[in-house]
């Protein structure tokens, strides 16, 4: 019989109680509450087979009364690289087993050694978080830890993609270190994002607030904005991550991944062509101009149910990985408010700092007017979008589908801010304001002298509309390349794409702007 080195013998299992994280006690625990421990997280996100761990034998520092291998190894974070269609990734996992997976002085070493890595070799990092965030018996040394983390999310911000799932209650530093980055996934009733956790307000301030309430997936999703994706199971947020990552390289310096591999929509059903009601009035949905131009399948929203009448997502048209930004008239007419405005302006950036073309789509009457956006700081948030658009180098295509009135006209990437092809369709409407709005200022002395105010006032609306609410006027003075049918959008598209992709247009020198955040 072979004979095994003792020392061999003694390595493997202390690997594999490595594997156990907190006990099989914990690991029943977590699966009894419908959750994965990070080790089957990292098998299910990454390419089969390609994961290799770091530091796992990494411990706590607080204990120094037992000897290291009988410590928690690992200290509540598996770390390592693998590879998700081939391009290498690197992770971190969170061990909701061991201490609830807070972080230590230690494991933000390990999560930072993973990041620098990352960053040193021009590829994403991931991290996948089931924490109750700083460990409090480390005291300092855990918020000196997150901080490392902060530090390292903002500076390699723009560098490499950077993702976060939540997959578990994901309290203080937590939640601030994703919201530091470019996504985040959320499960169903299984994730929580919140400063401070129910159990600390309980005690603080004697209210009694229910998780969900307090930071779960929908509020996240739908009310405060931080959220990107969600998913209904843990296994949907990890293909989520996987999906995204596909239309971005893997670094700032790289292109999207081309990928001719989607099935082509056709254009020349008339579906298009018949799509923007002849009524001005009556609403449609431009989620279906969207899904009727990009290749089939391929657009994936972002914050989908948050600000509804914006819409952001990624994308592909022939192949081109792009980010798609629109209005959505269905929904309080398309009108830019304070809550759009951040989630245009976000995406906008994150496209142009991962070299992914802008396709924006126009039909908005323009900035929500009112004390509630004035006293939110609508001059503010707009000002972002303004900023974004006018600073994004990357190739920049505009297509006016219906109104694009005054601000909205401006902000949604208009030709002057640097845009490079801009397109108007038949029914576009390119004017300062609406019609009715227009006269009643312009005319205001001529309807109330005329014998029947309400016939002068729709005879000068008319003429107004004969004369704006189409693109002639904006198209004969230069501010619109050309005015195309409907149906051509997606080849004019594709065509300004593969023209501009080689697009070369360097910002002037200086340390970083000031965007009015
Ligand atoms: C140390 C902690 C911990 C913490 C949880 N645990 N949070 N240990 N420090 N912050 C431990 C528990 O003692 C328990 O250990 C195990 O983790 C699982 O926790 P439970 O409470 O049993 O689980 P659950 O009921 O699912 O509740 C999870 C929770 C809750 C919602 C996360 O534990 C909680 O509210 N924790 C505090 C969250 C919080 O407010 N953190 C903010 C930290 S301040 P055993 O041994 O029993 O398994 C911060 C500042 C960063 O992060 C700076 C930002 C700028």
């Amino acid at each position: 019989m072979e004979t095994i080195d003792p020392r061999i013998l003694e390595l493997r299992e202390i690997r594999e109680k490595a594997k156990q994280g907190g006990g099989k006690d914990r690991i029943d625990k977590q699966h009894a509450k419908g959750k994965y421990t990070s080790r089957e997280r990292i098998e299910s996100m990454l390419d089969p087979g390609t994961f290799n761990e770091l530091e796992p034998f990494i411990t706590s520092h607080t204990d120094e009364s037992t000897i290291e291998t009988e410590k928690y190894l690992g200290d509540g974070v598996i770390t390592g690289y693998g590879r998700i269609d081939g391009r290498t990734v690197y992770v971190y996992a969170q061990d909701f087993t061991i201490l609830g997976g807070t972080l230590s002085e230690m494991q933000s070493h390990k999560i930072c050694r993973v990041m620098d890595l990352a960053l040193r070799n021009g590829v994403p990092v991931i991290g996948l978080l089931d924490s109750g965030g700083a460990r409090i018996q480390e005291g300092v040394k855990a918020l000196g830890g997150y901080a490392e983390i902060f530090r390292r999310n903002a500076q390699f911000s723009g560098v490499i993609p950077q993702i976060s799932i939540m997959l578990g209650p994901c309290a203080g530093g937590a939640a601030y270190s994703p919201a530091l980055q470019d996504l985040i996934v959320m499960v169903e009733k299984k994730s929580f994002m919140f400063l401070t956790g129910p159990e600390v307000i309980k005690a603080v301030t004697g209210e009694v607030i229910d998780a969900e309430n307090l930071g779960g997936c929908d509020v996240h999703m739908s009310i405060s904005g931080v959220a990107h994706l969600a998913a209904q199971t843990e296994e949907g947020a990890l293909s989520l991550v996987r999906k995204f990552l596909a239309y971005l390289p893997s670094n700032n310096i790289e292109n999207p991944p081309f990928k001719s591999t989607y099935e082509q929509n056709t254009c020349d059903d008339g579906v298009l062509n018949n799509i923007i009601p002849l009524d001005p009035t009556e609403p449609y949905v431009m989620h279906q101009v969207i899904e009727r131009i990009v290749d089939k399948d391929s657009f994936l929203e972002i914050q989908p149910t948050w600000a509804r009448n914006a819409i952001v997502g990624l994308a592909r048209i022939g192949g081109f990985s792009v980010g798609i930004v629109a209005q959505e008239p269905s929904v309080l007419a398309g009108v830019i408010d304070i809550d759009a405005s951040d989630k245009m302006t976000r995406f906008v950036r994150m496209c142009d700092c991962f070299n992914v073309p802008l396709v924006t789509f126009v039909d908005s009457p323009g900035f929500l007017p009112g004390i509630a956006q004035e006293h939110g700081g609508i001059i503010r948030h707009g000002a972002k979008l303004l900023y974004a658009y006018s600073e994004a180098t990357v190739p920049k295509i505009t297509i006016v589908t219906r109104k694009a009135y005054g601000g909205a006209y401006v902000v949604m990437s208009s030709k002057y801010l640097g845009t490079d092809m801009t397109y108007a369709w038949p029914s576009a409407e390119i004017a300062v304001m609406g019609a009715e709005g227009a006269v009643n200022i312009l005319y205001k002395k001529q309807i109330d002298e005329a014998p029947d105010p309400a016939a002068e006032r729709k005879k000068l609306a008319d003429e107004y509309r004969r004369k704006f609410n189409n693109p002639y006027m904006a198209a004969g003075s230069g501010y619109i390349d050309d005015i195309i049918e409907p149906c051509e959008t997606r080849g004019k598209v594709f065509a300004a794409l593969t023209a501009l992709k080689d697009k070369y247009a360097p910002a002037p020198p200086r340390k970083h702007g000031n965007i009015p955040v």
